[in-house]
Formats: structure tokens, C-alpha cells, sequence
């Protein structure tokens, strides 16, 4: 009886979503490219110098962020100065808000982050910009660096679709150059799950700079902290020549 209950249940489900995606295909291409354009939600966890300009930069570009740190009030400040779209919560509240996360922490937060947001990351997609540097994270940045960080993160961040992004200019510049004339900054991106990239894509051109995927999380480490590409911001033609990329 339950097995027949389930069945049931299950065909009932298959053809939902088969009835949503005809209505998708149906919709005329200006509305469907409209649907994929519409803006995102995304939990910023950690709204220091990294987490506030990207987020800031989002916001600009359309899409709804939640600020969250240690400290609530500095979040909410930075929200109300950022205007509408834009809010603050903890970090549980801004994981569970977000369908996008982005992770702006010092890396020894990580594997704290990891279990305490365990339920709300799970099967998010996660752009981690967090850096392993030993003098301030201690010995598990150099575990970290060790193994790079595309190996790293989805150890402490388990479950999410994780794509490794911002890590490596400066915030300075993520400000000061996002939609500048000519060729834009490059940000490299580096991710195991192919819809998470895309999203990830999408969201360093929103924010005005040029995404540059080197591949997937195991070759993270070829711009992580300590490269010698690390800290030097290029064009997207630059990078792709440092890192031996197709043009
Ligand atoms: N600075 C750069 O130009 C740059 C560029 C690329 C990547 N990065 C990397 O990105 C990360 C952030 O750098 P940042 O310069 O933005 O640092 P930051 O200005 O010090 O900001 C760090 C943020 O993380 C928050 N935070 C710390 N522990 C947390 C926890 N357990 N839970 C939630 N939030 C927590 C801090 O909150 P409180 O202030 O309340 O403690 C703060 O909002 C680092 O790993 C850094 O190496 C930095």
C-alpha cells in the first residue's frame, strides 16, 4: 500500500516538473531571458572589506544580499548604507536567505562555519573569497596551502557547490576598478559543479569585472595565496597568459 502511495507520489512529482519545464519552453525567449537574468539572493557571511564591496557591487547590479558578521550592528550600518536590496542578519539567517553564498572570513572561521551552517549550506552555492595565511590563521592555512585551497574548503564547507572566487585582488581594486573602460579586472574562478561556475560567472560580470575560469576546485591552488599571480591584478588576457590558459 505505502509502495503504491509512493508510486504514486513520485508520478504525481515527475509530472509537475514536467508540466513546469513546458511552461518555461513555452514562454517567449525575451521572458525566459528574463527569468534567467532576474536577480539573486545572496548571503554574504563575513561583510569585512571583501564581503561589504562585492556584496555592495551586487546590489548595484540588481540582486537582493543579506550582510553578516560578528557584529550585527556593523552589518546593519553597512546595509542601510548601502540602500534598498540590501539587509543584515547572522550568519545562520543570511545562509538560509541566500540561494548564493559568498564567503568573505578569515579561513581558521571556516570549519567552525561549516558545522555550525552545516543545514543551510547544503547543495548552496557557495564562492568562497577566504584566504589561508598561516601568520594569521596558524597551521591550518598550511594544511590548506598544502593541499590547495579548491581541496581545502569543501572539506570544511561540506555539501556546498563550492566555487573558489575573489580570492586573489585586492578589495581595494574590486572597488575601485569594477566596470572600468577597456579590458576589465580579471577575477579567476576555479569549480568542480558546472551550474555553480556559470552562477559564479554571471555574478563577477555583474559586478563589473571579468571572470576568468581556470578550471576545476584541484587547480584553485594555482592562484591561491603565495602564486605569483597572487595579489596582481591583470586583464583577463594578462591572467590567462600567467596561468598558461587558451587565450
Ligand atoms: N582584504 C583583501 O583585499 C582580500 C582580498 C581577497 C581575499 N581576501 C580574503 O578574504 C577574507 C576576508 O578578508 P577581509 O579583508 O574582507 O577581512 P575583514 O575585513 O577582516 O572581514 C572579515 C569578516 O569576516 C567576519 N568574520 C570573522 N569570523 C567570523 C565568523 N566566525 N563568522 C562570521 N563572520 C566572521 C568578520 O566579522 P567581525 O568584523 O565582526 O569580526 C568580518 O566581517 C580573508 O580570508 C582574506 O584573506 C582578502
Amino acid at each position: 500500500m505505502k509502495t503504491d502511495d509512493t508510486m504514486q507520489r513520485n508520478r504525481r512529482r515527475i509530472l509537475q516538473s514536467a508540466a513546469a519545464s513546458l511552461v518555461l519552453c513555452a514562454l517567449p525567449p525575451a521572458a525566459r531571458a528574463a527569468d534567467a537574468r532576474k536577480g539573486l539572493r545572496i548571503g554574504v557571511i563575513g561583510s569585512g572589506r571583501v564581503g561589504g564591496t562585492v556584496g555592495a557591487l551586487w546590489v548595484k547590479a540588481g540582486h537582493e544580499v543579506m550582510f553578516s558578521s560578528l557584529d550585527i550592528e556593523h552589518d546593519r550600518k553597512l546595509a542601510a548604507s548601502i540602500g534598498s536590496g540590501t539587509r543584515a542578519g547572522t550568519p545562520k539567517e543570511a545562509a538560509a536567505f541566500g540561494e548564493v553564498l559568498f564567503f568573505a572570513v578569515p579561513y581558521a572561521a571556516l570549519p567552525g562555519l561549516g558545522r555550525d551552517l552545516a543545514a543551510e549550506i547544503k547543495g548552496k552555492i557557495v564562492l568562497d573569497a577566504s584566504n589561508p595565511i598561516p601568520a594569521r590563521d596558524g597551521d591550518m592555512a598550511k594544511d590548506a596551502l598544502a593541499k590547495g585551497t579548491g581541496v581545502a574548503s569543501p572539506q570544511f564547507l561540506p555539501g556546498a557547490r563550492i566555487v573558489r572566487a575573489y580570492n586573489e585582488v585586492g578589495y581595494a581594486r574590486m572597488r575601485d576598478e569594477a566596470h572600468r573602460a577597456g579590458e576589465r579586472l580579471a577575477i579567476p574562478l576555479a569549480g568542480d559543479d558546472a551550474q555553480a561556475v556559470k552562477t559564479a560567472v554571471r555574478l563577477v560580470r555583474d559586478a563589473g569585472h571579468e571572470p576568468v575560469v581556470v578550471g576545476g576546485l584541484a587547480r584553485a591552488r594555482e592562484f591561491d595565496y603565495g602564486t605569483p599571480v597572487f595579489g596582481k591584478p591583470m586583464t583577463a588576457t594578462e591572467l590567462r597568459k600567467a596561468l598558461g590558459l587558451n587565450p
